[in-house]
C-alpha cells in the first residue's frame, strides 16, 4: 500500500469544518442539487455545461466511449477554441472589458481589453499562417509570463495548431527532448526574462537546445528584456517584425470537438517525460464549467488571479482557457513573489482589487515563513474565494491562509487534479460545501472518483488506498503523444479489469466519506507543486562522469512539500565526495533538467539498499533522508547495507 510520509498523518486527525455563510450561498453559482442532477444523467449534465460555449456545429452524441480508454466527447460538434475565449466576448458587447491586467516584474504593466486581445490573437494567427503552419502542426513555446505567451497559445488554437508550452526554467536539454518528441516546426521564445529583479537570458538557451534540431524551421523571438541576442539568419524572426504588421482580421475556422489542442509534457515514473495530449471541446467545457463553479466566478465583476506559470497545466486551464472562456478579468504577474519585496502579491491584490486568488500550498507556507505582518499591511478585503492546487495542503497552512488572507470568511477550495485530467476533479464547491482544512473532499458534479484497495475494490469510510477515476470525463487526456502503449500501461493497466483510470495518488476516506489526498504512490516527487520523477533525476546524476549509481527520494520538506534527496555512489577513480564534488553534481542536475530539479541534498554512500531482484528500496532511503528509524530491512539482499549507509553518514563520509 501507500508509503505514507509521517507529515501527512496529521491530515487525518483534523476535524474542523467551516460551513459556508448564508450570504455567500445565496449568491453562489453552484448549488447542492448539482450533484443529484449530474448523478441522474451525467451526459445530460455535461451537455448542459457544453452549452456555455459557442459551437459552430452542435454535437450529435455527448460521449463515445466505445474505443476506451480514448474518449470522444461532443461527437460531431465543431468549435473554435480561440473564438470562444476571445471573439465572442467582443461580439457580445464586452470588447472594452479588461481581459488581462498584466503586471511585469520590474514594475511595468499593461491592461489588455478583450477587443485588443482579439486583434493581437488575430495578427499572431495570420503571422503563423504566413509561415506555412497548418492545422495539426506543432509549435513549442518557451516564454516567461508575458502577454505574448498567452497570445501565442491562442493564436495556435485559432488555427488548429497544437502548442506545447515548456516551462521557462527547463534546461536546453529538456527543451530539446520535447521539441524532438513532437517534431515542432516552430519555437517561440523571448530574448530574456526577468527573474528576481534581474534580466536572465532565454534565447541563448533556446539556441543551445536547438542546435541541429531538424524539425525546427523558425524561431520567433519576443523582445522583453532588450538584451542583445544572437540571431540565426533565415531561422530567427523578431515577433514584432513578423506580427505587428499583420492584419487584425482573421476568420476563425471551426474544428472538430476532438481536434487536438495542445501537448503538455509531464514527468512520469520513467526518465522520459510524457507528452499529455488534450483536445478541444471536452477540455474547454470542463475548463469553463470548473472555473465558473469552483471559483464562483462572476464575469464582469470579479478580478481573478491564478499565480501559476503557463508552463504548467494550471496555467493552461486556469489562466488561459477556463478564465478566458468565461470572460474573466484577470491579473497575470510576470515575476517572483518576493520581488522587489515580500508583500508583492498583496500589493497587487490591493491595487487590482483581486477577488479570487488561486495558488499553491508551497507558496502559502512560504508566506507563513515571511510572517503575518506582511499581508496585514495591505487591504485584502476584496478577496472572496481562495484556491489551492498542486499538492496536499496541510491544515496549518490552510488555516493560516483562511485567517491571514481570507479574513476568516473567504471559502477555500482545495482542488485536486492533474495534467492528465485537464481540469479540476475533486474540490469543495464554495457556497455549498462545509470545508475541511486539508481535504479536497468530493468529486465535482459530473465527475466520479473512488478510493480502492489493491484489488480495485472500493474501501469503506475511514479506509485508505489508491485514488481512481471510474468514469470518463470531458477534459481527460486523449493519449500520450506518439506512445499509445505507454498511455495504456501508465493509466489503464493497474485496474484494467475494472476499467479505472489510475491517478498515481494515495487517498483516504474520512468518517463522512470525504476524500483526503495523501501524495503520490509511484516514483514521482512533488517539489513545490512540480512533478519530478526520481528516475529523471537519477539519470541526470549518472550522466555525470564521477557517478556510478544514484538513487533519489522525495523527503518531506516543511516548505516545498518534498525535497529531493539523492544518494550517490561515486566511481572508483572519482575524488572523494567533498562539498565541491556535491555542489558540482547539484549544478549538473540543474543543467540537465532545470533548477527545479536540483537536489536539496546529495549524500555520497558506498552502497545502496537493494532487494534480491536488484530493485532499490527507496522507502529505506527515505527513512534516512527524513532522519527516521530505518524500517523493515528483511527483503534486502544484504541487510547490513543500511548500517553502512547510516554509519557512513554519521561519520561524515
Ligand atoms: C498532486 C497539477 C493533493 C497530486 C494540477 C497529483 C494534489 C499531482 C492536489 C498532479 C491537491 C495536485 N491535493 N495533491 N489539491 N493537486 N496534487 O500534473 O499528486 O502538475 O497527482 O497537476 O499533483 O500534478 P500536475
Amino acid at each position: 500500500m501507500t508509503e505514507q510520509s509521517p507529515a501527512l498523518d496529521n491530515l487525518l486527525t483534523e476535524s474542523r469544518t467551516f460551513p459556508p455563510s448564508e450570504a455567500f450561498s445565496a449568491q453562489a453559482n453552484a448549488t447542492a442539487d448539482f450533484y443529484a442532477e449530474a448523478d441522474a444523467d451525467r451526459e445530460a449534465f455535461w451537455a448542459k455545461q457544453a452549452e456555455r460555449l459557442h459551437w459552430e456545429t452542435k454535437w450529435s452524441q455527448v460521449l463515445d466511449w466505445t474505443n476506451a480508454p480514448v474518449a470522444k466527447w461532443f461527437v460531431g460538434g465543431k468549435l473554435n477554441v480561440a473564438y470562444n475565449c476571445v471573439d465572442r466576448h467582443v461580439d457580445s458587447g464586452h470588447g472594452d472589458q479588461v481581459a488581462i491586467h498584466w503586471v511585469g516584474e520590474p514594475g511595468d504593466s499593461r491592461d489588455i481589453t478583450y477587443a485588443q486581445l482579439k486583434d493581437d490573437v488575430s495578427r499572431a494567427a495570420n503571422a503563423l499562417e504566413s509561415l506555412g503552419l497548418e492545422a495539426g502542426d506543432r509549435v513549442a513555446i518557451q516564454m516567461p509570463m508575458v502577454p505574448e505567451a498567452i497570445v501565442a497559445m491562442l493564436a495556435c488554437a485559432r488555427i488548429g495548431v497544437l502548442h506545447s508550452v515548456v516551462f521557462g526554467g527547463f534546461s536546453p536539454t529538456a527543451l530539446r527532448s520535447r521539441v524532438d518528441d513532437q517534431a515542432a516546426r516552430i519555437v517561440i521564445t523571448t530574448d530574456g526574462q526577468y527573474r528576481r529583479g534581474k534580466a536572465a537570458p532565454m534565447k541563448v538557451n533556446v539556441d543551445e537546445a536547438l542546435e541541429g534540431a531538424e524539425s525546427v524551421e523558425k524561431v520567433i523571438v519576443v523582445r522583453r528584456t532588450g538584451e542583445e541576442v544572437p540571431i540565426t539568419e533565415g531561422r530567427d524572426i523578431w515577433w514584432h517584425e513578423l506580427v505587428d504588421g499583420q492584419s487584425a482580421e482573421h476568420t476563425p475556422q471551426a474544428f472538430d470537438s476532438e481536434h487536438p489542442l495542445f501537448i503538455l509534457y509531464t514527468s512520469g515514473t520513467t526518465g522520459k517525460p510524457k507528452g499529455i495530449l488534450h483536445t478541444s471541446g471536452g477540455y474547454l467545457t470542463q475548463a469553463a464549467y470548473t472555473h465558473h463553479n469552483v471559483f464562483d466566478h462572476k464575469a464582469g465583476e470579479d478580478v481573478y488571479w491564478c499565480t501559476a506559470d503557463i508552463g504548467w497545466i494550471t496555467g493552461h486551464t486556469y489562466i488561459v482557457y477556463g478564465p478566458l472562456a468565461n470572460r474573466t478579468t484577470q491579473v497575470v504577474y510576470e515575476g517572483t513573489p518576493n520581488t522587489p519585496h515580500e508583500g508583492r502579491h498583496w500589493e497587487i491584490v490591493q491595487q487590482h482589487k483581486v477577488s479570487i486568488y488561486y495558488t499553491a500550498p508551497t507558496l502559502i507556507r512560504t508566506f507563513m515563513k515571511w510572517g503575518n505582518e506582511i499581508p496585514q499591511k495591505y487591504d485584502l478585503s476584496s478577496l472572496r474565494v481562495l484556491g489551492s492546487v498542486g499538492e496536499p495542503i496541510n491544515p496549518e497552512a490552510w488555516i493560516w491562509y483562511r485567517e491571514n488572507i481570507g479574513a476568516n470568511s473567504a471559502p477555500i477550495v482545495d482542488t485536486w487534479w492533474q495534467t492528465e485530467t485537464g481540469g479540476i476533479m475533486i474540490s469543495p464547491l464554495p457556497g455549498v460545501t462545509a470545508t475541511k482544512p486539508g481535504s479536497a473532499q468530493k468529486a465535482l458534479p459530473g465527475i466520479s472518483a473512488k478510493v480502492v484497495d489493491d484489488q480495485g475494490v472500493e474501501v469503506g469510510k475511514g479506509g485508505g488506498g489508491y485514488l481512481v477515476l471510474d468514469k470518463p470525463w470531458p477534459g481527460m487526456l486523449r493519449g500520450i503523444w506518439g506512445d499509445e502503449q505507454r498511455f495504456r500501461e501508465t493509466y489503464w493497466s493497474r485496474f484494467a479489469d475494472q476499467g479505472f483510470y489510475f491517478a498515481g495518488d494515495g487517498a483516504k476516506y474520512d468518517a463522512d466519506g470525504d476524500v483526503w489526498l495523501l501524495g503520490r504512490v509511484d516514483d514521482v516527487m512533488n517539489v513545490s507543486g512540480h512533478r519530478i520523477s526520481t528516475t529523471e533525476v537519477e539519470s541526470a546524476l549518472v550522466s555525470h562522469p564521477t557517478v556510478a549509481e544514484a538513487a533519489v527520494v522525495g523527503a518531506t520538506d516543511p516548505t516545498t512539500g518534498q525535497g529531493i534527496v539523492a544518494f550517490v555512489i561515486l566511481r572508483g577513480n572519482a575524488v572523494d565526495g567533498g562539498d565541491e564534488a556535491v555542489q558540482e553534481l547539484r549544478n549538473h542536475v540543474a543543467k540537465e533538467i532545470g533548477p527545479i530539479a536540483k537536489p536539496r541534498q546529495i549524500l555520497v554512500v558506498q552502497e545502496l539498499p537493494k532487494t534480491r531482484s536488484g530493485k532499490i528500496m527507496r522507502r529505506l532511503l527515505r527513512d534516512v533522508a527524513e532522519n527516521r528509524q530505518v524500517g523493515d530491512v528483511t527483503t534486502l539482499a544484504d541487510s547490513s547495507v543500511m548500517d553502512l549507509i547510516s554509519s557512513g553518514l554519521k561519520s561524515g563520509k
